[in-house]
């Protein structure tokens, strides 16, 4: 494990003694042994994977980012006057580049913060705390290498008895089904007291070509993010995935109104994964899917947040209604 060069102020906490993918082992057994196979969005993000997603966001087709980002400036202040907080949890914080923004208002009515991100991603963690400390002076980031669940049980969270405002950007709840984002924003309504706040970043529904062009951007960064969860497994688990005979297959689904994002076997093939002492068998044109991606209605989002116990106290939408960003407290 890495330690921070600016140790005094950027703290990297490892909750439990496995580390954030300990689970890999179990979780791709089952996934892959399953009639429908499928493997989850989480491990993605080794230190490729999240370089791979930062250049995603950069892409011109893939808007949330953009979007979000702009939003989120044209409200920040009244999030920061309707929140007030003293600590900020965010959830797969990633380069918190987003939450930047917040931690920029916060600390321009008042003179200290906590931040503590939650993310798998360790060198993610790494990098966004040691450049915030290094902008923000006041400000103390203790981050969580975790598991979402994991950090928020952690006392570090529990601990805090000041004003808190939870944070979940990126549209990142869309890569839940929905009995998963209600049991982990459940989760995170458990955590909070009367006067802290949920702060939800949630992609929309929209035009169909918009969501299939975000997800099959044309230079293939995002082929590449997906290819990298095999890559990942090689590694882990000394398997012999060949990249080259899988493909990238992303498309949106208008009845669930999801992204599903697939990989395709090209061949019939036989993969052996040592570490589990298993061999996967792959039919000609068999996929395994490997992340949704859910686009919401307001109407869907609302309804999330009260099967949560959280009430919309401000929804803000950008003028193409292309995201939303939903302030949230105890109902
Ligand atoms: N919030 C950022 C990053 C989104 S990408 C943004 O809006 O740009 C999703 C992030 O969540 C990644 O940094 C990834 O490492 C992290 N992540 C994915 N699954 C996770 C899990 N189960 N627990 C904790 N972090 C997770
Ligand atoms: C992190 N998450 C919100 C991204 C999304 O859009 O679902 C991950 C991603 N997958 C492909 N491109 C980006």
């Amino acid at each position: 494990m890495r330690v921070s060069a600016y140790e005094d102020r950027v703290y990297i906490h490892k909750p439990s003694a496995a580390t954030p993918d300990s689970n890999l082992a179990d979780d791709v057994r089952a996934g892959l042994t399953a009639a429908l196979k499928m493997l989850p969005p989480k491990y993605f993000y080794d230190e490729i994977g999240s370089e791979l997603f930062e250049q995603i966001c950069a892409t011109p087709e893939y808007y949330p980012t953009r979007i979000e980002h702009g939003l989120l400036e044209d409200v920040v202040d009244k999030i920061v006057d309707l929140s007030e907080p003293k600590v900020i949890v965010e959830l797969g914080s990633g380069s918190s580049r987003k939450t930047e923004l917040l931690l920029q208002a916060v600390l321009s009515v008042q003179p200290t913060l906590r931040y503590i991100p939650i993310d798998v991603s360790e060198k993610a963690l790494i990098d966004a705390g040691e450049r915030l400390v290094q902008r923000f002076l006041p400000l103390t980031v203790d981050a969580l290498l975790a598991d979402y669940e994991e950090g928020l049980k952690h006392e570090r969270v529990r601990e805090q008895q000041a004003r808190k405002l939870f944070v979940f950007l990126g549209g990142t709840i869309g890569n839940f089904d929905h009995d998963e984002a209600v049991e982990l924003m459940s989760s995170i309504r458990r955590q909070m007291g009367d006067d802290d706040r949920f702060l939800l970043g949630a992609d929309r529904v929209k035009d169909h070509d918009a969501l299939h062009r975000a997800y099959n951007d044309e230079r293939g960064i995002t082929a590449q993010f997906n290819l990298n969860v095999l890559r990942v497994i090689n590694r882990e688990l000394d398997a012999a995935f060949d990249l080259q005979t899988f493909e990238h297959h992303a498309f949106y689904d208008p009845e669930l109104s999801r992204i599903e994002m697939h990989l395709i076997s090209k061949l019939a093939q036989r993969v052996p994964i040592r570490a589990l002492d298993l061999t996967v068998e792959f039919g000609r044109r068999e996929s395994i899917l490997t992340e949704i991606s859910r686009k919401f209605t307001v109407q869907g989002l609302t309804q999330l947040i009260e099967e949560a116990d959280l009430v919309v106290e401000r929804h803000y939408e950008p003028e193409n209604r292309y995201f939303s960003l939903i302030l949230a407290r105890p109902a």
